[in-house]
């Protein structure tokens, strides 16, 4: 059969829960999301405060939300801490010796579990060696770590002495580093000497010490302290005055920490990601709210329980990381599964012999990872025995129908819910998902809002669209985790977010709603490519382009990639008197890896003339494209193509 017409097939069968299911779900109908979604939106100060109750107060809120479009702040006057919920709520309860991270390494045979009680102390030891070791209040902390528990002790003691965090993944570069140290004026770091990553080392320290290098050939250095995790023992330069050893550290202290009195509105991190322009921006969030949601979330959409053992496969480096990994399922008080390396190493089947040997209930991972799994093929998946799983998820792109029936028969057995869910670094957490005990699901649709998510499609004058027309994707009123700005730029916030369209949060995204009202996510409009669920924005690989010595000009589009959604195609022209060559290609391919980091590693290189442009010298994306998805030409990655003859057929046409 046509694989298109096969794909329109699937997307029109629908998957009712269970009934045994939505028995024992929190949200067990339809009509009761419909309810409680209807209240979260006309009466949100009183479905907050409800649902806010769950949490552990240091003082009760005077108001719950203001709105002055686009700033809000919700739970005014309240003091909470995120620690002290993740943790120390827990205490003294049958939780107190309940696994809260359960953690394998990727070498095969490592193994660790703290409890609550113990990531509760050890959080407590390292608050402790943060404040020796200068950090205060507001203060930013550099975290570029590998998937190790420590990860997660350093983010929750930075939120328990009330220091923000900014997680960089390890997959970015030292020239990456140099950049968020400077915007974010970290003066601390917190690193290791490396990590395992399909059975290779990621050399952190390194990558450290030359960022280090380049801030201090800037002359800007604001980085006093770098505080070391041993994790893989290998050989690292030590700065005598400014690097110091974790376990070192941690002979100083002692465990008592008492949280932080934070107000609600305390920023909690910043965590840095690609838009259409320029470099990265630091999306900032705080406290009450952002927990709230993170919270919420895995209430309701992983419907979370005591017995479940939940495994979110993303990076801490990532936003999905942070609040479905560490926040949301310790506030929840649930049992969070880390694993350190890559899906294929030493075997293909490494996830499923995890979840097989850990009893994981609930999976949450992207569609990327479920093409690669589907092509690995159903051999490695059927030796072993999967039947713990209860739910799954998806983040992070849109998912094909035929990866999600893959997901839902063959890791899901037919019988575990998948939960799509769309959200953003800006949005905190889940937006657009399916409830699992109440919404029926189809494959390819994030279905529906999320508690106090009023979301619309719009066309470009900003009217509401009907069923089944294209536009885009807009948040009409605020939720308690939206992002609160973006770090050291308040123009930009609003410029990005809020003047497309007045008084609505502009996502960057292209949907539609099916005729019941469900979501339909298409992808990015802007410049921002999704590449394996990964945000790169265009103009960042554009000026790593340029940036070498041989590059005049470089345009970066998207195509269509099976594996990865997206791969990165770039259109480079060389300076005069330069040849091109494959060797010249590597090369930029190289020095991209160099600056951004292996995370933006260009797929295509194609060298060209000229650049398509408009009359007013802007570059004509659309153009480039198709070229680029071989809709109007086709050629190797090293063949000069010119390029200007498009543009000037497509001028003539304008
Ligand atoms: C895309 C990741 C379709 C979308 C949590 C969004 C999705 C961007 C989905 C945010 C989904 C995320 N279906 N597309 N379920 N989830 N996206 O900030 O384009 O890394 O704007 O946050 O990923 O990526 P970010």
């Amino acid at each position: 059969m046509n694989k298109n017409i096969e794909s329109t097939l699937v997307e029109k069968r629908i998957f009712k829960p269970a009934k045994e299911f939505s028995k024992k779900a929190r949200i067990g109908s339809m009509a009761q999301y419909q309810k409680m979604w209807k209240e979260s939106v006309t009466k949100p100060e009183k479905f907050f405060a409800r649902e806010a109750a769950d949490l552990k107060w240091q003082k009760k809120w005077t108001k719950v939300l203001d709105w002055k479009c686009p700033y809000a702040k919700w739970f005014i006057g309240g003091k909470i801490n995120v620690a002290e919920n993740c943790l120390d709520r827990h205490l003294g309860t049958a939780r107190h010796n309940k696994a809260a991270i359960v953690w394998q390494g990727e070498p095969v045979g490592e193994k660790r579990t703290l409890t609550y009680a113990q990531l509760h102390r050890e959080v407590c030891r390292f608050s402790n060696a943060l404040k020796r070791n200068g950090v205060k209040k507001g203060d930013r902390v550099l975290i570029y770590m590998p998937m190790v528990p420590e990860a997660a002790i350093a983010m929750l003691a930075c939120a328990r002495i009330g220091a923000m965090h900014s997680v960089v993944f390890g997959g970015f570069s030292a020239e990456s580093i140099k950049d968020r140290v400077l915007d974010s004026g970290s003066k601390i770091i917190l690193t290791a000497d490396g990590g395992y990553r399909r059975g290779a080392v990621v050399p952190l320290k390194k990558n450290v010490d030359d960022a280090m290098t380049l801030l201090n050939n800037g002359g800007t250095n604001p980085v006093k302290r770098v505080i070391v995790f041993k994790r893989t023992g290998q050989d690292i330069h030590i700065e005598e005055g400014r690097d110091v050893w974790w376990h070192r550290e941690l002979e100083y202290v002692d465990a008592d920490c008492a949280p932080a009195q934070l107000d609600s509105e305390t920023p909690l991190f910043i965590l840095y990601t690609s838009g259409s322009t320029g470099k990265p921006k630091g999306i900032l969030h705080t406290t009450g709210g952002y927990l709230l949601h993170a919270y919420m979330t895995c209430k309701y959409v992983f419907d979370l329980r005591d017995e479940d053992v939940y495994w979110c496969t993303a990076d801490v480096g990532w936003v999905t990381g942070h609040t479905y990994m560490v926040y949301g399922p310790l506030a929840m008080g649930a049992t969070s599964f880390m694993y350190e390396g890559a899906p294929n190493w030493p075997e293909n089947d490494r996830f499923w012999q995890i979840i097989a040997e850990n009893g994981v209930t609930v999976f949450y991972t992207a569609p990327t990872a479920i093409r690669a799994f589907m092509k690995w093929g159903d051999q490695w998946v059927t030796k072993h025995d999967l039947s713990s799983l209860r739910l799954l998820g998806t983040v992070g792109e849109p998912i094909n129908p035929e990866a999600w029936m893959w997901y839902h028969r063959t890791i899901g057995g037919s019988r575990c819910p998948i939960v799509d869910t769309w959200w953003q670094t800006e949005t905190g957490g889940h937006m657009i998902t399916p409830l699992p005990g109440a919404t029926p699901t189809k494959p390819g649709t994030a279905t529906l809002p999320f508690f106090g998510v009023d979301a619309a499609i719009v066309d470009d004058a900003g009217n509401e669209l009907g069923a089944n027309q294209g536009g885009k994707l807009v948040i009409r009123k605020p939720w308690p985790s939206m992002l609160r700005g973006i770090w050291g730029d308040k123009a930009r916030y609003k410029q990005t977010y809020w003047s497309e369209y007045k008084g609505m949060y502009f996502a960057g995204d292209g949907a539609r709603r099916d005729e019941h009202g469900n979501f339909w996510i298409v992808g990015r409009i802007d410049d921002v490519l999704n590449v394996a669920g990964h945000r790169l924005g265009t103009a960042e690989v554009e000026s790593a382009l340029v940036s070498h010595p041989s590059v005049a000009e470089a345009a970066v589009v998207g195509k269509p990639d099976e594996l990865k959604g997206q791969a990165v195609v770039c259109f480079v022209t060389v300076k005069t008197g330069i040849t091109t060559s494959k060797e010249l290609a590597n090369d930029l391919k190289k020095h991209v890896r160099t600056v951004i980091g292996p995370v933006a590693t260009p797929d295509e290189i194609r060298f060209t003339d000229a650049l398509p442009k408009t009359r007013s010298g802007k570059i004509m994306r659309r153009l480039l494209k198709q070229v680029a998805a071989g809709e109007l030409i086709k050629g190797d990655t090293t063949t000069l193509e010119d390029l200007s003859v498009l543009a000037k057929l497509a001028t003539a046409e304008d």
